[in-house]
């Protein structure tokens, strides 16, 4: 399935500076590559998860072999709070560090990006939170995913807790990449299965809800479908045979591609939900919501943009030929939900502390995000409300 024809419409595709680097076990050359950034003293941004799955030596050996001093923090947390982040930043000077190295999912590496910011900036990381509001340049950082779905590794966005009214904030923009992306899906085969599937319904959403918006352009559209086909591929695989190191290989490719691919269009509804939903004491985990919210979000869309997620049925494997295109698009929403019951996920977002009395605060902060822009089909909060109640 091509992207659409639009012979009147200009696009461009901003920089990409991050040093990609991609392969089963590259977790070890990472004390040349940190020399190779003439690093001497490196940060390690991690969370106590992490450190327990004795992932931790598989980053620290090889820089200390390399001859790199290693700082672990290890106090990250669900979407960090910004007093953490700017206590971990406040570490990394003290310590005299030239490099962060961030270790984990979203969270942690989320973290680091933020804490190698706020090591060469002054005021507050709450500071710069919207798009290009950094003024000078990070410590380098390297960023090494240990799930496979927040794309944080490649992407400009840094997610945290505004400590101050308890929602969930981004800082974005150039400066907020890492260096370098260091994706090694070997660093994923114990990940156990419900993060595995929270996750890899992450990515998917990172591809599908890029791929269908109204700022997407053809080679974010190439890169999002793309994903979308190893999601489609891999994802239950993943998740009921954590082994399965062709599978894990694929949802990392799913979650890095999608990663870059929504870099310049933003997302959609089901990520507009998930900031307030996150927030506060729901404090619900993004890929859950996430998980839980895009069929009825797909749902809701579909009939605005038929081509668009037809091509989605399509690159999750179904044969759509002969289908017409609404037909194959509602297919896709058919599909996404039965992958979201075949991942043993929650049912609903009733079971993770969401009811009724959130629906009117948790809309009204939805609203606020640029996700609903690009949205392909125009959303009132009525309308949100209603997507909202579905996925309870
Ligand atoms: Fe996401």
């Amino acid at each position: 399935m091509l992207f659409p024809s639009q012979p009147d419409r200009s696009f461009s595709f901003p920089p990409f500076p991050v040093d990609l680097r991609f392969g089963a076990g590259i977790a070890a050359d990472l004390g040349t590559l940190a020399r190779s950034l003439g690093a001497r003293r490196a940060f390690l941004v991690t969370d106590p998860g992490v450190v327990m799955a004795g992932l931790t030596p598989r980053l620290s050996e090889p820089l200390s072999a390399s001859g790199v001093e290693v700082e672990v923090f290890d106090e990250v947390r669900q979407d960090s709070g910004s007093q953490l982040i700017m206590r971990g930043a406040a570490e990394a000077r003290r310590f005299d560090a030239d490099l962060v190295v961030g270790l984990g999912g979203g969270s942690a590496l989320d973290s680091a990006k933020a804490i190698a910011a706020m090591a060469t900036n002054g005021g507050s990381i709450l500071d710069y939170v919207g798009l290009n509001k950094l003024p000078a340049d990070p410590l380098p950082s390297i960023c090494v995913p240990t799930t496979s779905g927040t794309g944080s590794e490649v992407s400009i966005w840094s997610v945290l807790t505004d400590d101050d009214t308890g929602m969930k904030v981004s800082a974005g923009g150039q400066r907020f990449m890492a260096t370098v992306a260091l994706c090694d899906p070997d660093l994923t085969l114990t990940l156990p299965p419900a993060v595995t599937a929270a996750t890899g319904m992450d990515a998917l959403a990172h591809a599908s809800e890029c791929y269908v918006n109204r700022a997407c352009q053809p080679v974010s559209g190439a890169l999002a479908l793309q994903s979308i086909a190893f999601a489609g591929r891999s994802l239950r695989k993943a998740v009921h045979d954590g082994a399965d190191r062709a599978a894990r290989c694929d949802m990392m490719l799913a979650s890095v591609l999608a990663g870059i691919a929504m870099n310049p269009t933003r997302l959609g509804l089901a990520h507009a939900l998930a900031m307030p939903l996150g927030s506060w004491n729901l404090k619900i985990p993004h890929g859950t919501i996430i998980a839980l919210t895009l069929p009825s979000v797909m749902a809701f869309n579909v009939e605005a943009a038929p081509e668009r997620y037809a091509a989605v049925a399509q690159a999750l494997g179904a044969d759509t030929r002969g289908m017409p295109p609404l037909e194959a698009a509602r297919l896709s929403v058919e599909m996404v939900a039965r992958l979201k019951d075949d991942l043993g996920l929650p049912r609903g977002l009733g079971e993770c502390g969401m009811n009724e009395d959130w629906v009117e605060r948790i809309v009204a902060e939805a609203m606020k995000s640029g996700n609903v822009a690009v949205n392909p089909r125009e959303t009132s909060p009525a309308q949100l409300a209603e997507v909202l109640r579905a996925s309870i």
